[in-house]
């Protein structure tokens, strides 16, 4: 697999398959993603991996949290602007729409979009996770970085035939999460990402996203 084609066929897989991921294939992951620029070389990630009976542990007290307190908490950071502007809330909206109407829940099916929400934090089903998390000391610059290192790990798992889904939604499990890991205080969690053997017949991963073109949001002078 190329680059080119390891970056077109990247998607977020909402649905996996029971085939096991072990500690394994996140290290080999790990071993060929940390190779990823930042800003100064600083490698500002810290990443926790989840897998095995560490992820049976995790989920067995993932469900008692949700039974306990289904909304989860305040996120530490805000994942959007609180009124974010166009396009971006368009497309936004959008992505949510295309999402819904592939597994046929309608806008006015509230209870049916929370429900579909709840599966971010069963990671979609998939039998492992990476979370990441970075020094409260670091900036946007920082954050940039550790979004590289993300990126690199899916496309690197793309290559291994494996399929992810990043997660900003554990923003709202934070706690959960800094508790099971023993996370040190000076980090802070930003993002979880969901790692498996896509689900190829599930309807939830039947759709793509779309993208702007490039003279959207790209100005050349040449
Ligand atoms: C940093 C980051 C966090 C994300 N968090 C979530 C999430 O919490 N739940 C979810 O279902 N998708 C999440 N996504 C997936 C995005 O919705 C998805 O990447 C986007 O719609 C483009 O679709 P694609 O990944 O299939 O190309 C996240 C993506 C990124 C890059």
């Amino acid at each position: 697999m190329n680059v080119e084609d390891a970056v077109k066929n990247r998607l977020s897989a909402r649905a996996f398959t029971d085939r096991q991921v072990g500690e394994a294939e996140l290290r080999a992951i790990l071993e060929i993603a940390r190779w990823s620029p930042s800003g100064g070389n600083c490698q500002p990630w810290h990443v926790y991996a989840l897998s095995g009976a560490s992820m049976a542990a995790f989920r067995a007290e993932m469900t008692k949290a949700m039974a306990e307190d289904p909304m989860g908490e305040e996120g530490e950071f805000p994942i959007y602007p609180p009124a974010i502007k166009e396009p971006y809330r368009t497309r936004r909206f959008e992505c949510g729409e295309a999402l819904y109407r592939s597994i046929g829940i309608p806008r006015e099916d509230k209870g049916g979009r929370l429900m579909q929400l709840a599966k971010n934090y069963d990671f979609f089903g998939a039998p492992a996770a990476f979370f990441f998390a970075l020094d409260r000391q670091m900036g946007p610059g920082q954050w940039a970085h550790l979004g590289m290192l993300m990126q690199t790990i899916a496309l690197v798992a793309e290559e291994k035939g494996l399929a992810t889904c990043m997660q900003e939604a554990w923003a709202r499990r934070h706690t959960l999460v800094r508790r099971f890991f023993a996370v040190p205080d000076e980090l802070q969690l930003y993002c979880g990402m969901a790692v498996g053997y896509a689900d190829r017949q599930a309807p939830i991963n039947s759709w793509r996203t779309t993208r702007a073109p490039v003279d959207e949001f790209a100005t050349f002078r040449s």
